[in-house]
C-alpha cells in the first residue's frame, strides 16, 4: 500500500500486513530454588498457616544470586520458540516485560538477543508490572498485523528477591522468581482478542519503590559522619487498597474483555488472571460466574507472585500438565503497580 502524498512531494511506501496474529509457542521457566513459608518467617512475624490462608501461596521459587533476568528469560525464549518451531534468527522484535531488571539502562531485551541467536531484532523493555506480559501481547498482535513485524517473541521476567525485602512483612511472603515467554505471528484466524487496558495514576504509590534511586545520591555522593547508610530502594506495597482496587475493578475489566472478544464466559477454556493471590482469583471467578468446566491458574500457591512472569507461567503449566486444551480459548489478565492492567481473550497455542 502506497500513502498517497498531502504536498505533492515522494509518496511513503508502508507494509500491509496479515489479518490475524496468535500465539505460536509459550514456555516458562522456574528457578531451582524452592523457598518456602517456614524460611520467608524466619525473618517476618508470621506463620505458614497465616500465609496460606491470606495470599493461597504455600511456596515461590527464588532465583540463584547470580542467576540474571536475562538467565531466566533465555531459558523460557528457547521453550517458545521450540514449540513455536520458529528459530531465533525468524524474531523481528523482543519485547521484553519486567520491573527488577537492575539497570536503569540499557534494557536487558538486547541482551537477551544475543543470547538466542537472533538477527538484529528490534529489542527493548516494558515497564507495566504485573500487566507488562499482556501489555507486550497486544503490542505484538498490533505489530504482526501492521506489517512491521512477522515474529514477536514477548517476554514477562522478574527476579523480585532482589527488590524485597525480607524483613518487609507486607511483601516478603508475596513475591517469587521466574520467567515466561510467548512466539506472537502471523495466523490465518483471530488469535488474539481486542485488548482491554488501561492505568489509574492517582493510585500510583500503592506498590512503589521504597526510593528514587536519585534520593539516595546525596547520602552516597557526600556520605555524613553517623549518617545512616542508605537503603536498597525495595518495592512496598499498601496490599489492603492493591487487594480491593483488584477484586472490585478487574472482574469487570475481565468482562469487558469477554464481551470485546464477542464471546461468552462458557466458551473459555481457561482463565489465566495475574498471580497475585488465591482470593483475588476466586473473587474475579465468583464475579465473572465463570462456569465450572474453565480451568482457573491457581499457579500462585507454588509459585508466589512473579509480576511480569506469572500470566505466562501460569498458562504454560496448564499446557504441559494437559489441563487446558492447545487451540481452545483462554481469558488473561494483568494488573499491578502502576496502577495499570491489560487483558485479551486469546487463542492458546
Ligand atoms: O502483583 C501486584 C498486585 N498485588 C496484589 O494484588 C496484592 C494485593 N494484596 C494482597 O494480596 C493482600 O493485601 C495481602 C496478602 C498482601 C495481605 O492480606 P490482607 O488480608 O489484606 O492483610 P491485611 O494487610 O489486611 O492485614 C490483616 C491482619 C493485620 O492484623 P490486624 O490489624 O487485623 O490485627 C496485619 O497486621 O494481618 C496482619 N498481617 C500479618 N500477619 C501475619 C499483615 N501482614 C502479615 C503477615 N503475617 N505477613
Amino acid at each position: 500500500m502506497t500513502l498517497q502524498p498531502i504536498t505533492g512531494r515522494t509518496a511513503l511506501t508502508v507494509p500491509d500486513g496479515p489479518r490475524h496474529a496468535r500465539i505460536h509457542g509459550i514456555g516458562g521457566y522456574r528457578p531451582e530454588r524452592v523457598v518456602t513459608n517456614e524460611e520467608i518467617c524466619r525473618h517476618i512475624d508470621s506463620s505458614d498457616e497465616w500465609i496460606q490462608q491470606r495470599s493461597g501461596i504455600i511456596e515461590r521459587r527464588f532465583a540463584a544470586p547470580d542467576e540474571t533476568v536475562v538467565d531466566m528469560a533465555e531459558h523460557a525464549s528457547v521453550k517458545a520458540l521450540e514449540m513455536a518451531g520458529v528459530s531465533a534468527d525468524q524474531i523481528d522484535v523482543i519485547l521484553l516485560a519486567t520491573v527488577s531488571f537492575p539497570y536503569q539502562t540499557p534494557a536487558a531485551a538486547p541482551l537477551l538477543a544475543i543470547r538466542l541467536g537472533a538477527d538484529d531484532p528490534a529489542a527493548y523493555d516494558i515497564s507495566a508490572a504485573c500487566a507488562g506480559y499482556c501489555y507486550g501481547i497486544s503490542m505484538a498482535n498490533d505489530m504482526i498485523r501492521a506489517g512491521s513485524a512477522q515474529f514477536v517473541l514477548v517476554v514477562g521476567v522478574e527476579k523480585l528477591s532482589d527488590f524485597t525485602s525480607p524483613t518487609d512483612r507486607g511483601t516478603a511472603f508475596i513475591f517469587g522468581d521466574g520467567a515466561g515467554a510467548a512466539v506472537v505471528g502471523p495466523s490465518d484466524f483471530p488469535g488474539i482478542g481486542p485488548t482491554v487496558a488501561g492505568s489509574d495514576g492517582h493510585n500510583w504509590d500503592k506498590i512503589v519503590q521504597r526510593q528514587a534511586w536519585t534520593d539516595l545520591r546525596p547520602a552516597m555522593d557526600h556520605p555524613q559522619p553517623g549518617q545512616e547508610t542508605p537503603t536498597w530502594p525495595a518495592i512496598e506495597m499498601q496490599g489492603q487498597s492493591v487487594f480491593r482496587w483488584a477484586v472490585f475493578s478487574m472482574a469487570p475489566v475481565a468482562a469487558r474483555t469477554i464481551t470485546a472478544a464477542g464471546i461468552a464466559p462458557e466458551d473459555l477454556d481457561a482463565f489465566v488472571p495475574h498471580q497475585a493471590n488465591m482470593r483475588i482469583t476466586d473473587a474475579m471467578v465468583k464475579a465473572l460466574k465463570l462456569p465450572e468446566g474453565v480451568a482457573v491458574a491457581r499457579d500462585v500457591a507454588t509459585t508466589g507472585n512473579t509480576s511480569a512472569a506469572s500470566v505466562p507461567l501460569a498458562m504454560s503449566r496448564m499446557l504441559e500438565a494437559g489441563d487446558i486444551p492447545h487451540g481452545g480459548l483462554a481469558l488473561q489478565i494483568g494488573f499491578g503497580a502502576g496502577l495499570v492492567y491489560a487483558a485479551q481473550v486469546v487463542v492458546l497455542p
